[in-house]
């Protein structure tokens, strides 16, 4: 059956072994400086940075290094990122990373192309203006899906939001997508990156706002993460999952620009602005029970997630969405995720924050997910998830 759907993400991707090579050819169509951002120093100490200043020097392209930003990055981060790249006169922002450096360097890129603070757009104050400067995205994990989403996740340290905002003009201009830059990519790491590609098609298949083409996209990322995450997890230099994962993340990231996420992601990103956990570990600890709270509205969709998952045609009758649950349940064991929220760090006590901060921004997601939750819904999933 066709429903009518849009379908729009405007990145031009370059995908493949040794791509970061052509990264000056790239950023050079877009400015003469350009703003590397990571988080921490250690892609410096390994020697990768270096080797993008080289890159970009042989097409042309100065560079200045900003490394000064979180795992969960901060929007005061953010700040000093905009300030940095004024003084020093960068006008082309490279995310070089997982998930927080490609969104840090998004949102630098916005505060200085539109000259404003950001915190006031990103929750929803005021909307969000269209000069954000060129984005380059160079993903070295798989993945956040970022390098082809408009979305960048950022922390308010004052008032413990973690609101995700974009719009068209925060897409990336090119997203460099190099599987050797992810060998290298401890287990854990695979793991929680992996699980989170796997979150992101499980919800935008599942979305209000799935289409014919993001769902295409989600059943090829979901079979390609059943095959490959426990390879890539068990050897870190097994090129060809690197490869499948990198795919299967971009092949995510295409869907949630269009399809977005839904109420797992919305109550992950809350969890996380509380209590600052790791994004796929409150993922892992919270789809089952986000997948039981919704399966019954959408059953045919919840089925095909584990068949794919298996790897076995999505069409098996007998199946049923509760054997997909425990389907993804195996795969959170397999990969060492298991982590119920206790043992991240929430307490009990944190419920209502948590609920309140779901329902407050990031109800649009909560909204797109096939069964409407309410706050005791919301308190319900977390206590199970416990
Ligand atoms: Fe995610």
């Amino acid at each position: 059956m066709f429903k009518d759907f849009f379908y729009f993400v405007p990145v031009k991707v370059v995908f493949g072994q040794g791509k970061l090579n052509e990264t000056g050819n790239y950023a050079k169509q877009y400015g003469k400086k350009a703003l590397i951002v990571t988080t921490g120093t250690f892609f410096q100490t390994n020697g990768l940075v270096g080797r993008l200043q080289n890159i970009l020097k042989e097409s042309g392209v100065e560079s200045e290094y900003f490394p000064d930003v979180n795992p969960n990055p901060l929007s005061t981060q953010v700040e000093n990122g905009v300030a940095f790249a004024k003084k020093t006169g960068c006008d082309v922002f490279i995310g070089l990373g997982g998930g927080s450096a490609i969104d840090a360097a998004k949102a630098m890129a916005y505060g200085v192309g539109n000259n404003e603070p950001i915190w006031p757009c990103w929750i929803g104050e005021k909307p969000m203006g269209n000069n954000t400067k060129p984005i380059i995205a160079i993903s070295t994990t798989s993945g956040t899906g970022s390098h082809v989403t408009p979305y960048s996740v950022i922390t308010n340290p004052d008032t413990k939001e973690k609101p995700g905002m974009g719009n068209d003009s925060t897409y990336a201009k090119v997203a460099i997508v190099d599987p050797e830059l992810m060998l290298s990519v401890p287990p854990m790491i695979t793991a929680s990156t992996g699980y989170d590609v796997l979150a992101h098609c499980i919800e935008a298949y599942t979305s209000n706002q799935s289409t014919p083409m993001t769902d295409m996209f989600c059943e090829q990322a979901i079979w390609l993460v059943g095959k490959y995450l426990r390879k890539a997890v068990a050897d870190g230099k097994d090129i060809e999952a690197r490869n499948a994962l990198a795919y299967a993340d971009t092949l995510a990231g295409f869907s949630i620009a269009v399809a977005v996420i839904t109420l797992c992601h919305a109550m992950a990103h809350s969890v996380g602005g509380v209590c600052e956990t790791t994004h796929g570990e409150s993922l892992a600890a919270m789809t089952p029970q986000t997948m039981r709270f919704s399966m019954n509205a959408l059953p045919e969709k919840y089925k095909k997630i584990g068949l794919l998952l298996r790897g076995e045609l999505p069409e098996r009758s007998d199946w049923q969405p509760e054997e997909s649950v425990k389907e993804v349940e195996r795969l959170i064991k397999d990969v060492g995720l298991y982590k119920p929220l206790r043992q991240q760090g929430v307490k009990e006590s944190d419920f209502e924050a948590i609920a309140d901060g779901t329902l407050r921004y990031m109800a649009g997601a909560v909204d797109l997910d096939p069964r409407k939750a309410t706050k005791q819904d919301i308190l319900d999933i977390l206590k199970k998830s416990w």
